[in-house]
């Protein structure tokens, strides 16, 4: 009870919570959940969208060390070699292999996933972790805004292509990476591509982690047939070449209170790996369940959430089931 508080109270405010001192002060709490077992994910095969760098890089590592076979998602193919050669040296004999995929450009999703289909019968866990936050509005390839693509559109069309493989595993997890920036935007039902108003990278980045979030639990739903159970979760504020870039002043005044990418990833390897497996269709931060509101004027509900995806289901031609 104690520990629930103290956690409570930590969620309350955002650096606490966000930064290094959170993770650590809830690791030290009793109700914080054991790490998985050292082979929890012997015979397990593992991608990881955005692995070539941050946090994507450490969560790879991170799973190839609990023996997964690793696939590393990239979209700029020297940092999948580099990153290959990291794990290799920090986990000998670490099975680990490149796809080349664009998350945000239809046609490199469905080349990718064909291919990861034809070399992959069964998929036991996909983690959407690339993530863009643009300076000005770009759109890609196939007409969409570029954080709508990168952090929804691709990431569903992914699972969607997926399923076989993922169904094949008997008991799945899909893994959204959002971000606790999500808690500031409600739910873009009404201009999902950022066509109208003055765009701001941050808030497109925002609105389009918040979308995540929402669809959970109706993917959770939809996917459970399949025995493919669906987490959202956000990482804090980790130390990465993309805070850096996207955000200088952020991560110069932050800096000596960001994670580290390892705490940035735990949450990740944990939801991936844990045994038992964490209830699917929920929201999590540091290993526990939070809520996905925190702020007036952002709560959306159902109709909202069945709105966007038809959106979502129209513009990536899904099937209704
Ligand atoms: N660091 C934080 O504090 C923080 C906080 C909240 C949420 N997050 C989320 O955590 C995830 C990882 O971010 P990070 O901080 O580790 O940043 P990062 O180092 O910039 O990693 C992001 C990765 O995503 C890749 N990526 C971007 N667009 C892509 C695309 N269209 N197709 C394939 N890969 C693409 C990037 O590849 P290239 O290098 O080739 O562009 C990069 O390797 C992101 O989803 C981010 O939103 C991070």
């Amino acid at each position: 009870m104690l520990a629930r508080t103290a956690d409570a109270v930590l969620e309350g405010t955002v650096v606490g919570s966000f930064s290094s001192l959170g993770l650590s002060a809830r690791r030290a709490l009793p109700a914080w959940p054991g790490d998985p077992e050292l082979h929890a994910l012997r015979d397990k095969t593992v991608l990881v969208t955005g692995a070539g760098s941050g946090i994507g890089a450490e969560c790879a590592r991170q799973l190839a060390m609990l023996g997964a076979r690793v696939l590393l998602g990239v979209r700029t193919p020297s940092k999948g070699t580099a990153t290959v050669s990291w794990i290799r040296a920090s986990v000998p004999g670490a099975d680990v292999d490149v796809v080349d995929i664009d998350v945000a450009d239809l046609s490199s999703v469905r080349r990718a996933a064909r291919h990861v289909l034809s070399v992959e019968p069964r998929l036991d866990v996909v983690i959407h972790n690339a993530g863009v936050l643009p300076k000005e509005r770009e759109l890609t390839a196939d007409g969409h805004e570029v954080t709508l693509a990168t952090h929804v559109l691709g990431p569903l069309l992914l699972s969607e292509l997926l399923r076989p493989a993922l169904r094949a595993s008997g008991s799945s997890r899909v893994v959204f990476v959002s971000s606790g920036g999500m808690y500031t935007q409600g739910l873009a039902v009404d201009d999902p591509e950022y066509a109208q108003g003055e765009y701001k990278g941050a808030v497109a980045y925002a609105r389009t982690k918040r979308m995540q979030v929402s669809l959970v639990p109706l993917l959770a739903h939809r996917w459970a047939v399949d025995g493919i159970a669906v987490h959202a979760m956000h990482p804090g504020w980790a130390n990465t070449p993309g805070v850096v870039d996207a955000l200088p002043g952020f991560h110069r005044l932050m800096r000596p209170l960001l994670r580290d990418a390892r705490a940035g990833a735990d949450t990740i390897v944990w939801l991936a790996a844990a045994r038992p497996a964490p209830e699917s269709g929920h929201f999590w931060h540091d290993r526990h369940r939070r809520s996905a509101f925190r702020l007036p004027g952002t709560k959306h509900d159902e109709h909202d959430v069945m709105r966007l995806w038809e959106f979502c289901r129209d513009a990536l031609d899904l099937p209704m089931r």
